[in-house]
């Protein structure tokens, strides 16, 4: 097959963008070379000559010559504007924004399919593990059950500095932004919204789903307590932060991104430092697993070059499984076992949201409760501004789901 060649407009010299430059120089055979690059800062220092870069979005998007955007910017609301531009202009689009598509999946599907021109987004899920394409083709006459793990490379991170080097939370964080693993915008990550884009874009390509992000419920690491470090060294558990999705017998799918306790006879349990993990179960193949690396310049720009390569054979993403019947269970139909830590003054009040219990325990100042509380209590207590908690996960409930799921 002829390879198509790409004339690129990159957006971004960032971690990713530097990376995917000093790659493809040393990447003749793809047919792939970058004719200008577009940043936002005047004033940086770039390892290249001026004349290299532009300020200016419309010098990429207005150039004829230019056949495909590399969109690789820390601005989700500027990147969907430049890729919608792009891809009304008829250029292909490569880009690793889970942002951006997470907040704009439906209008960029819609863009694909009105303007006829590809967008691949390969990166912006578990930068170098190639699990986009494959729940894409692979799983497509398998009956895939569920998907989900570790997505998010900058807080499991910071969870095995913190957990396993005794590293302070801040140092581990701050650790994590040097070596370009954490997003500009920190609380992105360890709140787990990011890990909430990925499953959205999971979910759309295992499921044929396509959901909003304020329908997925999302807990990140960032009110992770003594009490609850404590109870994992305690058990021989880590804890880790899951996005995870399963389809039930009728259809219908759960979603959730929370920190869970891992026992040691997990797969996840060795997923250390930036690593991702994904684990597929389906009812064929039972369970797979795919390891990586999930975040930094290389690993995500390795992804990049994936889907440049995928472009220049005129690959695109059918979404052959879109299918507007399928939906999500609502809240009050997912019972979850949780550890939930909480402010002394809370402790009495918050145990009539559970339906049982079966551990409790206060000291001076705080306390946790061990039982089975439905989604849509949990989301109740979560939303009470004053109480200070944290939650982490024992196990989605069965009965709530399919059996012998994978949670
Ligand atoms: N870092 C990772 O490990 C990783 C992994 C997977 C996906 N991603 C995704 O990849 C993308 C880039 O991440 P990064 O870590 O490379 O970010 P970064 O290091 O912060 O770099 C961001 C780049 O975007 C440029 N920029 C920002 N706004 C712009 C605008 N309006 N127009 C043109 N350029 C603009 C910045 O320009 P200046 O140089 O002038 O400041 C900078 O070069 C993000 O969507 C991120 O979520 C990153």
């Amino acid at each position: 097959m002829e390879r198509k060649n790409l004339n690129i407009g990159l957006f971004g010299f960032g971690c990713v963008g530097l990376g995917l430059y000093e790659v493809l120089e040393q990447t003749p055979s793809l047919n792939a070379r970058i004719k200008r690059i577009c940043v936002k800062s005047r004033d940086k220092q770039r390892p290249l000559p001026q004349e290299a870069f532009t300020f200016n979005a419309s010098e990429l998007l207005e150039d004829e010559e230019i056949n495909t955007i590399v969109e690789l910017i820390d601005d989700s609301d500027a990147a969907f504007a430049i890729v919608r531009q792009a891809m009304q202009k008829g250029k292909a689009v490569v880009t690793a924004n889970k942002k951006m598509i997470a907040e704009h999946f439906e209008e960029l599907i819609a863009l694909q399919v009105e303007y006829g021109v590809p967008l691949l987004y390969e990166a912006a899920c578990c930068a170098s593990i190639p699990i986009i394409r494959n729940l894409e083709e692979y799983y497509d006459t398998d009956l895939l059950e569920s998907v989900g793990g570790i997505v998010n490379g900058s807080t499991n991170y910071i969870l095995t500095k913190t957990a396993l080097e005794n590293k302070s939370y801040p140092e581990a964080l701050q650790e994590a932004q040097a070596l370009g693993y954490a997003e500009s915008n920190p609380a992105l990550d360890v709140g787990g919204f990011d890990a909430k884009f990925k499953l959205l874009i999971l979910i759309a390509h295992a499921f044929g789903l396509v959901v909003r992000p304020e329908q997925i419920f999302n807990l990140g690491i960032d009110n992770l307590g003594e009490l609850e470090l404590a109870y994992a060294r305690e058990k021989g558990y880590k804890i880790k932060l899951i996005a995870h999705a399963e389809r039930n017998a009728d259809g219908r799918i759960a979603a959730l991104v929370v920190p869970k306790f891992v026992r040691e006879e997990e797969k996840l349990y060795s997923v250390d430092e930036v690593y991702n993990g994904i684990q597929t179960k389906s009812r064929l193949s039972d369970v797979q697993f795919f390891v990586g690396k999930g975040a930094g310049a290389y690993p995500t720009a390795s992804a990049v070059i994936s889907d440049i390569s995928a472009l220049s054979y005129g690959y695109k993403y059918e979404y052959k499984k879109l299918n507007k019947e399928d939906q999500l269970i609502p809240v009050e139909e997912i019972f979850l076992k949780v550890f939930l830590r909480h402010d002394l003054a809370y402790g009495f009040e918050f145990k009539r949201y559970f339906d049982d219990i079966s551990e409790s325990y206060v000291n001076q100042d705080s306390g946790y409760i061990i039982g089975t509380i439905s989604l849509a209590n949990l989301q109740e207590i979560r939303s009470r501004e004053h109480a200070e908690t944290s939650v982490v996960l024992f196990e989605v409930l069965k009965e709530s789901l399919v059996e012998d799921g994978s949670w």
